[in-house]
């Protein structure tokens, strides 16, 4: 079992390794089919849904199709591993084969697929996921099976991914057995049909099977009421029927791909845009109007050799670039971060340009992680350039604690919450053979990007500042409150936030309602938008802070800068108190652990982004200043 999994680990990393093949995912080219041949259909794990009437999620925790206490039907062979890529194996696809029989074309009334017994705990556990709006994942030719709704809003219907595993009736909740299978098809050429989509009506039927004969009558029928005081035997039923479609294969995730409220979504990416540019404007004037009085003040002063007090910005120049507390660590923190950007920069990019489609299930993440990967010589490079500039001389010990303690910390929690996953049972627990395949591409080619980056940057001399340091700090004055530490992280927090914040709601969506995340128009600009906020606010607060002659800026323009990230997690709380009503401990601790590891790599993300800014900010304005 454990040689197959490092089997499968090694086949999923030599399929990451080759560029060509990473952008290799089935789905991507269309599958001609011929009248009656059989078009498989595949199975994912059952994953908990948002229930509009609930107005809730119950858990995050998702079940493999062939889960015993499920007591699904079997494939005859055994459920066969369908390739999958690493981002897909990591955001929880487990696809395997299935014992239905579809045929292109062939209407199929009712057909029989197996009878299952029931104990008491299984019930138990089958009841509790229908309580949770556990939802079927099938899919058909890399097509999800859909239930169609319809949308008051826009007057339009579509198809919403995923079917329920039961419903309730009289507050009792029953067990789908039966499943009404539609395809819809359309003819390419004579003779070749194309799989354009699919609708499951899920039935609950009590008398499905009568003397190892299916039946699909709906009169008198009872629904599958799985009572926890005995054993039941349920028999599992189907049909199929074939609509011809006018959709072609190119548009046919159109359907799926539904928005909302697509006037809010565009009203409120508008409004964000607006008021982040007229706030970023305003700082960018008061700024620069501010500093040109400055260094003219300053300069004068010089030359008039007046006996006049300096003040200010100025004061400070002999510790400005007095080496920070602890410049390893921010060293280390600006390569990761740097890391981070180019992979986040560069995934949305190719997303833009349609690289990403959600029919390539995963392909996301998987790219991400090659990104990250492919930049870890950036990471490097910044990582050892900072610290040799900050003085630093264990540049071995830099070289090998940069792709080390980052990454490191996000396994070690990512291993962490795997095991609560493991613990519930879940089939969205990463396998053995994935994660030494992720251990593979950080050691074998990540570690050693980054440690050529940091040879590299070793190589060079550090970036030249334009003011020596004194011997002797400064004494710091008295601080005004908004430069207090807290009130001016809060502050300079939530101007970024407030660029990402629709977006954010819409990528939790995507990431715990299961819905397809397909709005990189809207994430590119607001991607834009924070980086760009990120960086005015953090230079603002680094000149008041120089004017206060608080000369401790680095630390404080990087955490400035990523305070956003606390905004973040602040924002997953108030959602999980407001949209969740998870039962469970486990899938709190899930929830709160992964809101927690997007926020600390937001964290970094940002945090870089703004010390970055103000380090050539700080440089740029002391260039300009005389000194004697
Ligand atoms: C299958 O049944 C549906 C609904 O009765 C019908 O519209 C369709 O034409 C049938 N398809 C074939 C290939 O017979």
């Amino acid at each position: 079992m454990k040689c197959l999994s490092i089997a499968t680990g090694i086949t999923v990393l030599s399929q990451l390794v080759g560029l060509s093949q990473a952008f290799y995912l089935p789905g991507v080219s269309p599958t001609d089919y011929e009248k009656d041949s059989q078009v498989p259909l595949l199975v994912n794990g059952l994953t908990p849904a948002y229930e509009p009437s609930h107005q809730s999620l119950k858990s995050v925790i998702s079940y493999d199709y062939y889960d015993p206490r499920f007591n699904f039907c079997q494939a005859k062979e055994g459920a066969e591993k369908q390739p999958e890529s690493l981002g897909s194996i990591l955001f929880g696809d487990r696809i395997l084969d299935s014992p239905f029989q579809l045929f292109m074309l062939k209407n199929e009334s009712c057909k029989m697929l197996c009878k299952s017994s029931y104990d008491r705990p299984d019930s138990r556990f089958v009841n509790k996921r229908i309580l949770q709006d556990y939802t079927f994942n099938w899919l058909i030719d890399g097509i999800p099976a859909a239930t169609q709704k319809y949308d008051p809003q826009t007057e339009s219907s579509f198809y919403s991914i995923g079917f329920p595993l039961g419903g309730f009736v009289e507050e009792k909740p029953y067990l789908h057995n039966h499943y009404d299978i539609r395809v819809d098809y359309h003819e390419t050429r004579q003779g070749k049909f194309r799989v354009v989509g699919v609708l499951v009506t899920p039935k609950s039927r009590a008398n499905s099977i009568q003397d190892d004969e299916p039946i699909c009558d709906d009169k008198d029928n009872n629904h599958v009421i799985l009572e926890t005081n005995k054993e039941h035997s349920v028999g599992f039923t189907y049909s199929v029927t074939w609509v011809e479609s006018s959709t072609p294969w190119a548009t046919r995730w159109d359907k799926y791909l539904h928005v909302y409220d697509p006037k809010i979504h565009w009203f409120s990416l508008v409004n964000s845009t607006i008021i982040v540019g007229f706030l970023a404007g305003m700082v960018i004037s008061i700024l620069v109007r501010a500093l040109r009085k400055d260094i003219q003040k300053y300069n004068e002063i010089d030359l008039s050799e007046d006996v006049q007090e300096d003040s200010g910005w100025k004061l400070v120049h002999g510790d400005v670039f007095r080496t920070p507390e602890r410049s390893m660590l921010l060293s280390i923190f600006l390569g990761s971060g740097s890391q981070l950007f180019f992979m986040a920069g560069l995934t949305v990019f190719f997303a833009l340009l349609g690289f990403l489609s959600p029919s390539n299930r995963g392909s996301l993440a998987t790219v991400m992680i090659l990104f990250y990967t492919l930049s870890g010589s950036i990471g490097g490079y910044v990582s050892a350039r900072f610290y040799k500039t900050f003085g630093g001389e264990n540049w071995m010990l830099n070289l090998a604690l940069t792709p080390l303690v980052v990454p490191g910390i996000i396994f070690v929690v990512f291993i962490g919450l795997n095991f609560w996953l493991i613990f519930a049972r879940s089939s969205g627990a990463v396998p053995f053979g994935t994660m030494f395949a992720l251990m593979a591409i950080w050691f074998l080619i990540s570690v050693p990007l980054s440690a050529l980056g940091s040879f590299v940057a070793n190589k060079k001399e550090k970036i030249s500042v334009p003011v020596r340091t004194n011997q002797i700090p400064r004494q710091i004055p008295h601080q005004p409150t908004y430069l207090k530490p807290i009130s001016s992280y809060l502050i300079s927090g939530i101007l970024p936030f407030g660029a990402i914040f629709v977006e954010l709601y819409f990528i939790f969506n995507s990431l715990w309602f299961h819905k397809v995340y397909y709005m990189f128009g809207f994430l590119f600009v607001c991607y834009g938008l924070m980086i760009f906020t990120c960086i005015t606010v953090t230079i603002l607060m680094t000149y008041f802070l120089l004017c206060a002659e608080n000369y401790h800026w680095q630390w404080r323009s990087f955490i400035a800068s990523g305070a956003c990230a606390f905004y973040i997690f602040f924002h997953a709380v108030v959602y999980w108190g407001t949209k969740l009503r998870l039962s469970g401990i486990t899938s709190n601790i899930l929830y709160l652990g992964y809101s927690m590891l997007i926020s600390f790599i937001f964290f970094i993300l940002t945090g870089s982004v703004g010390f970055i800014a103000s380090f050539f900010f700080v440089r740029k304005i002391y260039a300009t200043i005389k000194i004697d």
